[in-house]
């Protein structure tokens, strides 16, 4: 682990990021230190961490990278140690990202996919909640946003694990929200449908046609987009919002043949 010692408050807000290493994770921290904030970028792999928090400095941020299994609650208490030290005890917003996908029929699930699903996706997001508390308590306000998914609301044929810990994260995120309100910290949540990271690049490289004619939008998504709803969380736009999922999906399920709208448009 890097040892990171400042602790003078940070002038600029603060982002903390898990699975900040790669894909969603990244995108979300680019996009906010783009645009004034410093970040501590947290990811169990402690390279791909360092290397996006120098791209967050190259961004005009201070950065920190802090390796940290979000399944192991001295890992995250460290963590969140080293963070609130560093900045001073500022930590305006925590994103609980990191997230494992696995497919396995229920009645296939093994011990070790099921415990990694509910470790890493819901395990996860309680200790980082309960650190990152901690620090926002202190400071009077906070944001704290969580990786749901589509599948939570949506579950899929051999995705009955995943879906479920995606199902109960967002449970999680309204009990939060009103534990969390009297100290002026929102909670809100994010969910995806297919969205082009190393999680699931393999499936956007084949473009399904089964895939597509499911999504109003007819395309996939971009970890950008996602980095979009988080500055809304975050901002004072959503001030009066807390509790709520958003998707981010094209509007994937709304309707059941969204195609047909293609093909009335002449478009398909
Ligand atoms: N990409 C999608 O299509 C999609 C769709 C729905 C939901 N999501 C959710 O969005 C989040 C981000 O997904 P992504 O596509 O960017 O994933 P990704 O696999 O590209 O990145 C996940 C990151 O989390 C890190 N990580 C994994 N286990 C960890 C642990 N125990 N502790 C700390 N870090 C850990 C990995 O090292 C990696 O850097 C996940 O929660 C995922 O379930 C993604």
């Amino acid at each position: 682990m890097m040892n990171h010692q400042k602790n003078t408050m940070s002038e600029k807000p603060v982002i903390a990021v898990t699975g900040g290493g790669q894909g969603i994770g990244r995108a979300i921290l680019l996009y906010f230190t783009e645009r004034g904030y410093n970040a501590a970028v947290l990811d169990m792999n402690l390279e791909t961490a360092a290397a996006v928090a120098e791209e967050c400095k190259a961004r005009g941020a201070d950065a920190i990278a802090v390796e940290c299994n979000v399944t192991d609650s001295a890992s995250v208490n460290a963590a969140y140690d080293q963070i609130g030290g560093y900045f001073g005890g500022r930590l305006d917003v925590q994103v609980n990202n990191a997230g494992v996908f696995r497919r396995e029929r229920v009645e296939d699930a093994t011990d070790d996919v099921t415990d990694l699903l509910i470790d890493v996706n819901l395990r996860g997001p309680v200790y980082t909640s309960r650190a990152a508390i901690k620090i926002m308590k202190e400071q009077g306000h906070g944001s704290i946003i969580n990786a749901h998914s589509i599948l939570g609301q949506f579950p899929d044929f051999g995705l009955g694990v995943y879906s479920a810990t995606k199902a109960g994260l967002f449970a999680l995120t309204r009990v939060l929200a009103a534990e969390c309100a009297p100290y002026g910290i929102r909670v809100n949540g994010y969910a995806p449908s297919v969205t082009d990271t190393p999680m699931v690049h393999h499936i956007i490289e084949e473009r399904p046609e089964a895939k597509l004619d499911q999504i109003p939008m007819r395309e996939f998504g971009t970890p950008d987009q996602i980095a979009k709803i988080c500055w809304f969380f975050a901002s004072d736009l959503c001030e009066y919002t807390t509790g709520i999922n958003v998707p981010c999906d094209g509007g994937t399920w709304d309707v059941q043949r969204p195609f047909m709208a293609w093909k009335a448009a002449g478009k398909l």
